[in-house]
């Protein structure tokens, strides 16, 4: 095991694309490991192979729950529905979080480290994690989708 280093800002690998993964070896292996061990240190709850250096389409996410940490290689959204706003924040990006629209639930099409295929529908939190990691595996960054903010404007006349 070992932490890698997440690569952020202008990093210009964060925009490119990530390539298939075509060998489910033991490197691929470590490499899930690695990553998991380097989103919870960072207290993430995804991480994507290009983040820690790795044009690899693989992804890690844990959502702190009883459930623990997971690995998908090659993910593919094959289905979406509908839409939910909430706010993200990514290891990548420096002091940023925004509002970003999400299907609320999506089927991901994705092989585990031994190459079996599998499918998994997710909504909500879960849904919104594997949308933002997808998209790092095609060099797409939160916020590149920001939405404007509610208007808060009553909080702030209270507060006058
Ligand atoms: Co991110």
């Amino acid at each position: 095991m070992a932490l890698l280093t997440i690569r952020k800002d202008e990093d210009p690998i964060l925009r490119k694309v990530s390539r298939p993964v075509v060998k489910f070896d033991e490197r691929l292996k470590q490499l899930a490991e690695d990553m998991i061990e380097t989103m919870l240190d960072n207290e993430g709850v995804g991480l994507a192979g290009v983040q820690v250096g790795k044009l690899w389409r693989i992804i890690t996410y844990d959502q702190h729950n009883e459930e623990g940490s997971f690995v998908m290689v090659n993910p593919e959204i094959l289905a979406e529905s509908g839409v939910c706003q909430d706010y993200e924040a990514c290891l990548s990006v420096s002091d940023t979080y925004g509002l970003v629209e999400r299907p609320s639930s999506i089927t991901v099409r994705f092989q585990d480290v031994d190459g079996q295929e599998r499918t998994l529908e997710a909504d909500e939190n879960l849904s919104r994690i594997l949308c933002h990691e997808i998209d790092h595996l095609d060099g797409v960054l939160f916020i590149d989708k920001l939405i404007p903010e509610p208007d808060d404007a009553p909080d702030d006349e209270t507060d006058q």
